[in-house]
């Protein structure tokens, strides 16, 4: 079965996010102070993701990404993704994580049947990144980065957001992941999710990044995999990873989109930049499977042709990214 939303776009991925908690707070993603946490009665109990995801899969849904807040701190997660991953017909099931907790978790996560890791690290540099994530320790991310490996994982995807005087002067070392580690990595366009002042100073295109790098390296485009959304990819000739730009406010990739959301409280997103959402709770507490298939159908259908979001405005109310899943 396949899942078209109004635009004839395909829509076969579903980020489920299972926690707006973390334990990290980057800055461009949560305030440092004045989210609290939702209630952990506000959050989607496991059984009630799973129907979720059961759902989904049963419309066309093909791949799961759970995500979060960060989705490790979640007591319980392997055991459910364990159940998860065994749903016939979901064929690709990833992680979004900061990778704090990779080195307790890795093979565990392997053994659940998990199948990739993405992983947010926006600087290489101590005292940055623990600036960046106020307090994190860059350490901790790099031994995740082994412990995924060393438990099975292809050398998982690296997520950075590129941000001006901030960490743009770090694109080469992270470009030199491609080529020693065989890491893939993307720059993410810094989205005003929170609309602090002066963001636009900040904010760097997709388009400037790749220009820095051609200065040094050619670059070739590159296949993209099954289910790849709206990144484009590139390769320096012989390298093993790849590098992409998520041109999330220059960009024009809203025709390719592919995907809807659930946030950990149980509303489905068609967009993440849209306002609109609908309220699974009331089916979920009664478990009408039935019911929640129709409102996944109607999120896809009531998906805007493209967010409205521009270096000139934006017309969402804030949101810390940690309360949709990314
Ligand atoms: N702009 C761009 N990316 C963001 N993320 C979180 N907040 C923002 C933002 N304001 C990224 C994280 C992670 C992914 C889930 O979303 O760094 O890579
Ligand atoms: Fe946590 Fe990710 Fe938000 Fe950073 S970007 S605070 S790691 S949820």
């Amino acid at each position: 079965m396949k899942l078209i939303d109004s635009f004839g776009r395909q829509i076969n991925y579903l980020r489920l996010s299972v926690t707006d908690r973390c334990n990290l707070r980057c800055f461009y993603c949560m305030p440092e102070s004045g989210v609290g946490a939702c209630s952990h009665d506000d959050i989607l109990s496991y059984e009630k993701l799973h129907l979720i995801a059961e759902a989904a899969v049963g419309l066309g849904i093909e791949k799961i990404r759970i995500t979060g807040g960060e989705p490790l701190v979640r007591e319980g997660i392997v055991p459910f993704l364990a159940r998860l991953s065994g749903i016939p017909g979901l064929n690709h099931l990833a992680i979004s994580t900061n990778g704090l907790l990779l080195p307790k978790m890795a093979r565990d996560l392997y053994f659940s049947g998990v199948q990739r890791l993405n992983i947010s690290l926006d600087s290489l540099q101590d005292d940055r990144f623990a600036t960046i994530t106020r307090g994190g320790k860059l350490k901790m991310v790099l031994e995740g980065l082994d412990a995924a490996e060393k438990a099975g994982f292809p050398a998982p995807k690296i997520n950075i957001v590129a941000m001006r005087g901030i960490n743009d002067d770090e694109i080469f070392d992270f470009v030199e992941l491609t080529r020693q580690r065989g890491n893939s990595i993307r720059f993410i366009e810094y989205m005003p999710t929170l609309k602090q002042p002066g963001w636009q100073r900040q904010w760097i295109s997709g388009q400037e990044i790749l220009d820095r790098i051609s200065t040094r390296y050619p670059l070739e485009e590159a296949d993209k995999g099954a289910y790849a959304g709206p990144s484009k990819d590139f390769r320096i000739p012989g390298a093993k990873g790849t590098i992409g730009i998520i041109t999330a406010v220059s960009g024009h990739f809203c025709a390719q989109c592919n995907r809807i959301r659930i946030t950990s409280t149980g509303k489905a997103k068609g967009c993440l930049f849209s306002d609109q959402e609908i309220d699974l709770n009331p089916w979920l507490e009664r478990g009408d499977r039935a019911m929640i298939s129709h409102l996944l159908e109607e999120s896809v259908l009531k998906k805007p042709k493209q967010h409205g979001m521009s270096l000139e405005g934006y017309e969402h109310h804030n949101f810390a990214m940690s309360q949709i899943g990314g």
